[in-house]
């Protein structure tokens, strides 16, 4: 079937319909050429935060774990945080075929370590064309902060001559360091499986993994239990505004 047919077939929104239709033809592409299972993936983790207190770092141990349990299939795992190791990052990015970008988003915004990487890469020039997903996690439930993200990281492979694979999207994520290790294993369940899959189908297929555990907008009985506490939340923070100009007077 042809772009356009598929278009008027459906009858959906036409940016999502080309992004599923490049999916679609992706993961046919993967399977015929035979790599289903024995991928070598490349993972950069974006976080700031060293990797023992970054959610972005258990969450793509999981993906790996996952990854690696599907068979025959090798994830290198490089942190973004150890500015002093990017010479060698850079080698590893120009080398690999099939890359994933995992980060947090702070105060809506990407990590300024992500973006500083991205400007130091070059487009790449071989003509096996490199995969680039993303893993993208919030500690909010909302997802219109992360879909803004998301439409960015389309275009991101492109710059560096490389097709992209999707991404994964996940809110809701503040309180994963926290509770026991079985309870933290089955938060990250999805991860695992999530690894698995895209090891397999080489693709984030947007219908299967997005926005998994995140709402457009609060309820509106969120709205209506949670204003007493932006007023708490603000008489505090005039108190604390006060007592910290009081001690630099
Ligand atoms: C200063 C600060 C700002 C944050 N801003 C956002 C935000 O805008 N949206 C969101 O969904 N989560 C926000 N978070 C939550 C983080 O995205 C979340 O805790 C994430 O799991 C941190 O990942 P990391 O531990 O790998 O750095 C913020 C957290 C901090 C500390």
């Amino acid at each position: 079937m042809s772009y356009q047919s598929h278009i008027k077939h459906t009858g959906r929104n036409e940016k999502n319909q080309r992004m599923r239709f490049h999916f679609m033809s992706l993961k046919t592409d993967i399977l015929r050429s035979g790599r289903r299972f024995a991928m070598n993936l490349v993972i950069f983790s974006c976080s700031p935060r060293p990797e023992n207190k970054s959610n972005t770092a258990l969450m793509v141990d999981a993906f790996k774990n996952g990854a690696e349990s599907a068979g025959g299939n090798l994830v290198e795992v490089y942190y973004l945080y150890r500015r002093n190791e990017w010479d060698n990052f850079k080698r590893v990015f120009e080398k690999s075929g099939d890359i994933i970008f995992a980060m947090p988003l702070f105060a809506e915004c990407i990590p300024e370590v992500f973006m500083e990487f991205l400007e130091c890469l070059e487009p790449k020039e071989s003509e096996d064309r490199t995969k680039i997903g993303f893993i993208l996690q919030g500690g909010f439930k909302e997802a219109h902060q992360l879909k803004a993200v998301e439409s960015y990281f389309e275009e991101v492979p492109s710059y560096l001559n490389c097709d992209y694979s999707g991404t994964l999207v996940k809110g809701s994520t503040f309180a994963l360091s926290l509770g026991s290790d079985h309870i933290r294993k089955e938060k990250l369940r999805t991860f695992f499986e999530m690894g698995g899959r895209y090891v397999k189908e080489g693709v984030f297929d947007r219908s299967a993994v997005s926005y998994f555990n995140t709402k457009d907008k609060h309820s509106y009985m969120f709205g209506v239990f949670s204003s007493p506490c932006l007023l708490i939340e603000k008489a505090a923070w005039k108190v604390i505004t006060k007592i910290n100009l009081a001690k630099e007077a």
